[in-house]
């Protein structure tokens, strides 16, 4: 006899439907569990020691990666019932595929290890996220440990390889500019990696960066005196008022990567960047790529990950500089009016096949 189920509101319950989200939520949280450990691998530099293809015991790896076999024994028991490592029950080794080490170390492809880092780099502030929802203040930068580090990782792999052949081309008179010489100015820089490479690559143009974090500002200093690069310079500036502060006409190209739309006032820093660039200067301006509106994004690849992103991050540390807070998925039509609004009058705007999460954007004022 079929037994009538009721939901706590006493409307009866589709049972196949509610097995179906039972089944998706298990197999989230065992995904989730499975992130984590890709993360404490990738830290541990354990996958590294493993990307050789050959199977070892957990002693074995403990003395190759110098750390606790107690520990590594577990982590590798993680990782094959994951279904990330092959287990051999007689020899009690373990080995990592190839197909999978390249994906999970730094190679051709892009390492997906670095991404799993942002499930506990988010996590780290989940009750200052919860009394936010209290307050609605937000959760500042200086509560995200290692963020800086991650996220650097993340563009150094997601910008860097695509930056010469396919993202400056986009605006097609850009490289031939930069192999004269012009002045580049890259806002939100983080730890600068995409304006050394640039730096490296183009010794006629001079380069600066504006970021607010002093930690990242300073690694970016100390790294291009590592790299004996005396063309790009960066300085700890807070763009808010960038509107009022930015010097008038004084570069040709601007960039901003993934800088937008956790601005505390973006309006300000897109018309500064108008202000700045000379007449014929070019913005070019990698941001989320979504539409403005949830019911839009429900095909999106990333669309949860990404909201999770904004609520733990992007949102929060925007509010908490008593700013407006965006958000991650602030999406095209948006985008699109505060462009306008601060000033450009040609905007393009592109999508390129490496990237599924972002768009790329070239203004002209
Ligand atoms: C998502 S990160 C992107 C960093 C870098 N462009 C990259 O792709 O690796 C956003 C950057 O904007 C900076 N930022 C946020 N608010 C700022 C403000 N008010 N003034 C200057 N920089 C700010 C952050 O410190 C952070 O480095």
């Amino acid at each position: 006899m079929e037994i009538a189920t009721l939901s706590p509101s006493g409307s009866a319950l589709d049972n196949h439907r509610q097995a179906e989200f039972e089944n998706r939520f298990v197999h989230a949280l065992n995904e989730s569990g499975m992130l984590q450990l890709v993360s404490l691998g990738h830290r541990a530099g354990l996958f590294d020691q493993l990307a050789n293809g050959v199977a070892v015991t957990s002693s074995e790896l403990a003395r190759l990666s110098q750390l606790n076999e107690r520990y590594i024994r577990e982590w590798l028991g993680g990782l094959t019932v994951s279904g990330i490592v092959e287990h051999d029950a007689d020899s009690m080794t373990y080995r990592l595929p190839p197909e999978h080490a390249a994906l999970l170390t730094n190679g051709r492809d892009a390492n997906l290890a670095v991404f799993a880092q942002y499930i506990p780099l988010l996590g780290q502030v989940e009750d200052d996220v919860l009394e936010s929802f209290q307050h609605g203040k937000g959760v500042p930068y200086e509560k995200f440990h290692r963020f800086h580090e991650v996220m650097a990782e993340d563009s150094g792999q997601t910008v860097l390889p695509a930056l010469f052949d396919s993202i400056l081309p986009l605006a097609p008179e850009i490289p031939e500019r930069l192999e004269a010489g012009i002045h580049v100015l890259d806002l939100g820089c983080g730890r600068g990696l995409a304006l050394m490479e640039m730096a490296e690559r183009f010794p006629n143009s001079h380069f600066k960066g504006y970021d607010l974090s002093q930690d990242a500002i300073t690694w970016a200093c100390e790294q291009a005196e590592r790299r004996s690069l005396n063309n790009v310079s960066f300085e700890v500036r807070d763009l808010s008022d960038f509107n009022s502060t930015a010097e008038t006409q004084a570069f040709d190209f601007v960039t901003t990567f993934d800088a937008i739309h956790d601005q505390a006032k973006p309006l300000n820093l897109l018309q500064g960047i108008c202000r700045t660039l000379k007449r014929n200067g070019v913005y070019l301006a990698q941001d989320i790529h979504s539409s403005s509106h949830h019911h839009h994004d429900r095909e999106h690849p990333l669309g949860p990950l990404l909201y999770t992103i904004s609520i733990m991050h992007c949102m929060s540390v925007s509010l908490a500089q008593g700013g407006e807070g965006l958000g991650t998925m602030w999406g095209r039509e948006v985008a699109r009016d505060y462009f306008t609004r601060a000033g450009f009058s040609r905007i393009d705007v592109h999508q390129l096949p490496h990237d599924i999460q972002n768009d790329y954007w070239v203004l002209r004022p």
